[in-house]
């Protein structure tokens, strides 16, 4: 297996893997605080293994014979794709339910649908609302449920980021990562915990409005005080860009949240977009990363409207910076799959030996 990191806990993520220690088999994939640190490192390790086997040529289709669920109550592209193209890859079979496709929380409980659904396939994703029901469609479920994102959470999101991390600067440990805007939301809110569990410095850049619950940034604050992380909240953008190693952002009013609240957002995240300014303070050692999809011209229908109606040409991001040598963020979607894959692989019962 390639991969090993020198950090202490890489290694010792490999050495368990090694050993045949680490064994992930049934486990559900909800959130990153589920996971420890050695777990996290462990997928990671096994995502990039399965990259590099996807390169070379060499097929990993041990799950043949194995069916997974696809529910999307909310609409996605990398998500979705990711999950069908990484179980193809494992030889396994998908069906996608999408928003309006099945009975799911309208004419059928999450629990029934759990245990239909466990009597046919061997996994199921869910992207949904909020993070009870996709915690209770895995109380009710025979089979491992993953997380394909929630308001609270985007953990199959995270994995993808920390590889990308990893394979720019080389570790995880130590990185200072800046979340800029919306940072109560999925991928704020995942992203700290990603942070406090792998040893990097995360500070939440933003106004106050928009910091992550009191409650789970004090919870990773405990977390990162053993793993040698960091959590920081602050409005001030000259502080808390100045040395980031990551600058990350995300759309500033997210799925499921009405149109109404455009202007507000706009209105109170204006001063915190990711500009050059932003990318000077930071440092030429920094990159851009951002889960997409990205408000950072008008050539999409949502962007051309809010920005008729606002008088911008750009939100969270610019264009610059979107298009600059700086970002990462289509390596961070290509990851989504093999990540995912490392998900679906390890939760399934994957073995090398
Ligand atoms: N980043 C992400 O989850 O993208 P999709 O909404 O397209 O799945
Ligand atoms: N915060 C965004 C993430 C999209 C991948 C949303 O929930 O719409």
């Amino acid at each position: 297996m390639g991969g090993c990191r020198r950090e202490l806990s890489g290694t010792r993520a490999c050495r368990m893997r090694k050993e045949g220690e680490m064994d992930l088999k049934g486990r559900d994939f909800l959130k990153l605080l589920d996971y420890s640190a050695e777990e996290i490192l462990y997928l990671l390790d096994l995502a990039a293994e399965l990259k590099e086997k996807k390169k070379q040529g060499v097929l990993v289709d041990r799950l043949r014979g194995k069916n997974v669920a696809l529910i999307f109550e909310k609409t996605s592209t990398r998500t979705r794709c990711a999950f069908e193209v990484a179980a193809h890859d494992l030889g396994m079979g998908t069906t996608y339910l999408d928003p309006s496709g099945s009975q799911i929380g309208k004419k059928e409980s999450i629990a029934d649908t759990a245990r239909v659904l466990s009597g046919m396939f061997e996994g199921i994703e869910y992207r949904g609302y909020g993070q009870e029901i996709v915690e209770e469609l895995a109380k009710y479920s025979g089979v491992p449920v993953w997380n394909g994102l929630t308001n609270e959470f985007h953990p199959t999101q995270m994995l993808a980021d920390a590889l990308t991390i990893r394979e720019h600067f080389g570790y995880l440990k130590g990185i200072r990562l800046t979340y800029m805007g919306d940072a109560r939301y999925n991928t704020g809110n995942s992203l700290m915990v990603l942070c406090a569990k792998t040893g990097m410095h995360f500070t939440a850049c933003t106004s106050a409005k928009y910091f992550p619950a009191e409650e789970l940034v004090r919870q990773c604050k405990e977390i990162a005080a053993g793993s040698g992380g960091s959590v920081t909240l602050t409005e001030d953008v000259e502080t808390g860009t100045r040395g980031a190693d990551v600058i990350s952002t995300d759309v500033w009013v997210s799925m499921g949240e009405p149109d109404e609240i455009w202007a507000e957002r706009i209105a109170d995240l204006k001063d915190y977009q990711v500009n050059r300014k932003v990318m000077e303070n930071a440092g030429a050692q920094a990159v851009f990363m951002h889960c997409l999809p990205a408000f950072h011209d008008l050539k999409t229908r949502i962007g051309a409207e809010v920005g008729e109606k606002f008088g911008v040409t750009e939100m969270e991001v610019t264009d610059e910076v979107f298009s600059s040598g700086q970002s990462l963020v289509f390596e961070e979607a290509e990851n989504r799959m093999h990540t995912i894959k490392a998900v679906m692989a390890a939760t399934l019962g994957w073995s090398d030996r």
